[in-house]
C-alpha cells in the first residue's frame, strides 16, 4: 500500500522491469507531440494501451495509426465538456474498462504580458492568462477526472483487492528554479507540486498515488527554434524526451513512488538523464517539520478521505 511517508530519494540509476504494468491503461493529455508523445511511445513499449488526448487532430491520428494500442481522442483540455469525454471513451477502450494511470501532460509556453510595462500613462490592458487556462485550470480538470475514475474503480476503503492508480503531473524547472519573466509559467509550474501536496498524503484511501515530472530544456514545439537556438548558443545542455519516457516508466513500475519530484535532467545531472530532486520533504528542517504537523493537526489523514 503506497501511503504516504517520507522517505529518502527514489534511486533513478537502477535497472527496473516494467511487467506490472504490462496491459493496464494510461490517458496522456497532449499526448501527440513532443513530451507527451516521448511518454505514449514509452508506456506502449511497456504494453500499457494509450488514449491520447490532443488538440492536435492530425499528429494525434498519425500516431494512432503507427503505434498499436493507442486511440486518440479529439480534446482541449481547457473545456471539462470534452475531459469528461476524453475518460469516458478511455474507460471504454480499456482491454479491463479501468484507466491506471493519468499523465496530465498538455501544456504551453507563451510570452507573458502580466508584468509587462506599457509605459504609454493608459492604465494596463486586461493580461492575457491563456497560460493559467491550459496548465492549471486544465490539469486540474485531468486531475479531478483522474480521482473520480480512480475512486470509481478501486472504493474509498484499503483494501488488497485495489489496483494500483497514479496521477502524474507535469512541472519544470520553472517548478522549483527562479525563471524571470515568466510569472503564469512559474505559478503553474510550482502549481503542480502543490496539487501534489495537497493529493499525497491521501491518495492511499483509493490505492493512488502521484508524482511530478520537472523536465529540463527538451526540444520539443514549446518554444521557438529561434528561442530553443538561443539557449543552446549560451551553452545549455538539453535532456532527451526518451529520457522523459524511462523516468515515467520507472515511477509508474514501482508502486511505492508516491508524493515525490522527479527531474529530468539529461546526462549532465545524472546517469539515465533522471533523477529524484527530493526537494518536496521537510524531515531536514525541524522547524519546517514541526509547522507541518500543526498544518494538518485539525484534519488528519486518519479522518478519511473527504472531512
Ligand atoms: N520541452 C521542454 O523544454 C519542457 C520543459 C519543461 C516542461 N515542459 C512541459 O512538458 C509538457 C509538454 O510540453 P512539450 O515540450 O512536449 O510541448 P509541445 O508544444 O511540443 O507539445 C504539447 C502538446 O500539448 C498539446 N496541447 C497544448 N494545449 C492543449 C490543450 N489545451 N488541450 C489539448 N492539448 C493541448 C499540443 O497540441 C501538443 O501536442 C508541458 O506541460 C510543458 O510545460 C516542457
Amino acid at each position: 500500500m503506497a501511503s504516504f511517508n517520507r522517505s529518502s530519494p527514489v534511486n533513478c540509476d537502477v535497472d527496473f522491469n516494467t511487467k506490472n504494468i504490462e496491459n493496464k491503461t494510461a490517458i496522456v493529455t497532449g499526448g501527440a507531440n513532443g513530451l507527451g508523445e516521448a511518454y505514449a511511445r514509452a508506456l506502449v513499449t511497456a504494453g500499457v494501451t494509450v488514449v491520447i488526448a490532443d488538440r492536435d487532430i492530425k499528429a494525434g491520428k498519425k500516431l494512432e495509426e503507427e503505434l498499436t494500442g493507442v486511440k486518440f481522442i479529439e480534446c482541449d483540455t481547457t473545456s471539462w465538456d470534452d475531459q469528461v469525454r476524453l475518460f469516458e471513451a478511455a474507460a471504454s477502450f480499456s482491454p479491463t474498462g479501468k484507466v491506471s494511470f493519468v499523465i496530465a501532460n498538455a501544456g504551453i509556453h507563451r510570452k507573458d504580458e502580466v508584468f509587462a510595462y506599457t509605459g504609454d500613462g493608459k492604465p494596463p490592458e486586461k493580461p492575457d492568462l491563456a497560460t493559467i487556462d491550459v496548465n492549471l485550470i486544465g490539469t486540474l480538470y485531468t486531475a479531478k477526472l483522474a480521482s473520480h475514475y480512480f475512486i470509481k474503480q478501486n472504493g474509498q476503503q484499503p483494501s488488497e483487492s485495489q489496483e494500483d492508480t497514479c496521477l502524474i503531473l507535469i512541472g519544470s524547472g520553472a517548478a522549483f528554479l527562479d525563471c524571470p519573466r515568466a510569472p503564469q509559467y512559474c505559478a503553474t509550474k510550482w502549481a503542480m507540486r502543490g496539487i501534489m501536496h495537497s493529493l499525497r498524503g491521501t491518495a492511499f484511501y483509493y490505492r493512488s498515488r502521484v508524482n511530478v515530472i520537472s523536465p529540463w530544456y527538451v526540444k520539443t514545439n514549446i518554444l521557438s527554434e529561434e528561442a530553443f537556438a538561443h539557449v543552446t548558443s549560451v551553452g545549455v545542455q538539453f535532456a532527451e524526451a526518451s529520457e522523459a519516457g524511462e523516468c515515467l516508466l520507472r515511477i509508474l513500475s514501482d508502486s511505492t513512488i508516491n508524493g515525490r519530484s522527479f527531474f529530468v535532467s539529461g546526462k549532465k545531472w545524472s546517469t539515465r538523464g533522471y533523477l529524484d530532486l527530493d526537494i518536496d520533504d521537510y524531515q531536514r528542517d525541524p522547524l519546517i517539520e514541526s509547522i507541518q504537523k500543526d498544518q494538518v493537526r485539525s484534519a488528519p489523514v486518519e479522518m478519511g478521505l473527504f472531512v
